[in-house]
């Protein structure tokens, strides 16, 4: 039988496994009794990412050094709150952050913060840009919030059409509310429309209102890098903060063969970044860097009890929201240690090259449309085999990914390019393989049969 993803089991099936866990009597029972019940129960209902055939979103199984910082986080210093909590850790959070600001070649005015997630780095950086433009207004943000604004239902948020929806969180939750998002259209090729963007800050009813603009290198749907350098140039002279949302993308800037598709990414005001996404890092594992660091100023609460201003030690914590705060860095930076920058740049250029070499092996397949040239470990596409009516091909792919998720054995991804149904195929974990990813174009064949 064929390795399964998991069990393939309904929610039924598994909660009626799952009881026993959850059953919070009196006694209790000895660590190796749970595991078995954990191994037994739950195990074969989770995901197992290291599979060939898990092509569906970003997650791999954990790297090796990944996982020993990770373990050595949990045994000693979970929380990295501050100096007190943990001086290590403090130091080491600094440290790590600015090492990998020059990795990635910001100026060293550059500085990082950990965050939970990419929605929270969005969010942080979101708040970052309306408080640098209420200083420019001659008030403070953290004070006076939005009504110090003289026109604050007029304030812009511009993202392409294919920004993560984390932005819409964040605007939500900074109650700039959704219709502050101004979107871009796409091009051709799912990038941000460069021109469409010229148009939105020369229009003289909008340039002065866009507070912020938002780049993906790497959208969530197709991976599309947009272009970073020239969104950062047709923002000279306004007053937008330039925020690159690399949450996905930005790790493949380190492999020197796709680096140009995000040129200048590091001239931008902030930029995000997700090592838990693509690198095996255990969650969570989200950075945010700024261009000039003391920019995270405008984040820092100082209390009595602790992250005192006059604290002469180390606090990376006054640079995000959270006081309890993991200590993300060290499973990061025992990673990269671990493999050696060699080692890394091969482990991400090889979803990148399985995905390339899936796309040139498609090309002019007569049942295959591709939606568009892979920039980075995304394809989608439609299965479109001879005589299916256009209007049927979009129920054709749902049934492609519910029979494929019913199965257990292999895990594709849903999604929408241009309006229409297409199967997205990721490349995260480096055992997705070309050959992976025509197999289960195979089984995408036969599911298609049997509607
Ligand atoms: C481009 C992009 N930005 C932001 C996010 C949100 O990141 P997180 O899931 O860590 O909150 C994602 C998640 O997939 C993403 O792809």
């Amino acid at each position: 039988m064929k390795p399964r993803i998991y069990s393939g089991a309904k929610p039924d099936a598994i909660a009626e496994d799952l009881r026993p866990l959850c059953d919070f009597g009196e006694d209790g029972m000895s660590l190796e009794e749970l595991k078995g019940l954990i191994e037994e129960r739950l195990v074969p209902h989770l995901s197992n990412y290291g599979l060939p055939s898990f092509h569906s979103f970003f997650n791999s199984p954990p790297e090796a050094g990944a996982e020993l910082g990770g373990v050595v986080a949990l045994r000693h210093n979970q929380g990295v709150t501050n100096w007190q909590v943990s001086p290590g850790g403090a130091v080491l959070e600094e440290l790590c952050g600015r090492a990998l600001g020059r990795l990635f070649g910001f100026p060293e005015t550059a500085d990082a913060t950990f965050l939970y997630s990419g929605t929270y780095a969005n969010q942080q950086t979101l708040y970052m840009a309306l408080h640098r433009r209420a200083e420019e207004e001659g008030f403070d943000f953290a004070a006076k919030g939005l009504s110090g604004f003289r026109e604050p239902e007029r304030l812009v948020v511009a993202v392409s059409e294919q920004a993560h929806f984390s932005v819409r969180h964040a605007v939500r939750m900074l109650g700039l509310g959704e219709k502050s998002l101004l979107r871009v259209p796409v091009d051709g090729r799912q990038r941000m429309d460069v021109a469409a963007l010229q148009d939105v800050l020369s229009n003289r009813a909008t340039r002065d209102h866009v507070c912020a603009v938002v780049a993906t290198t790497g959208t969530t749907s197709t991976g599309a890098v947009d272009q970073a350098g020239a969104v950062i140039d047709a923002c000279a002279g306004t007053r937008a903060w330039v925020h690159v949302d690399g949450a996905y993308g930005l790790a493949y800037t380190l492999v020197p063969e796709w680096a140009p598709l995000f040129a200048g990414f590091e001239r931008a005001d902030s930029v995000s970044w997700d090592p838990h996404k693509q690198l095996g890092v255990p969650i969570p594992n989200s950075v945010l860097f700024a261009k000039r660091g003391a920019d995270f100023k405008r984040m820092a609460i100082y209390g009595e009890y602790f992250n005192r201003e006059d604290d002469p030690y180390p606090n990376p914590g006054l640079k995000s929201a959270p006081s309890t705060r993991p200590m993300s860095a060290l499973a990061l930076a025992a990673s990269l240690r671990h493999q050696g920058m060699a080692k890394v740049r091969e482990r991400l250029r090889a979803p990148l090259e399985a995905v390339k070499a899936f796309a040139e092996k498609l090309a002019g397949a007569p049942d295959v449309e591709l939606c568009h040239a892979p920039d980075t470990g995304i394809l989608c596409l439609r299965l479109v085999p001879k005589g299916t009516p256009t209007e049927r091909l979009d129920a054709l792919q749902l049934h492609i990914f519910r029979r494929f998720q019913e199965s257990g054995e292999r895990s594709v991804a849903i999604t929408r390019v241009g309006g229409r149904a297409a199967l997205r195929f990721v490349a995260v974990s480096p055992a997705v393989t070309t050959d992976a990813l025509l197999e289960s174009l195979e089984a995408a064949r036969a599911a298609a049969k049997d509607l």
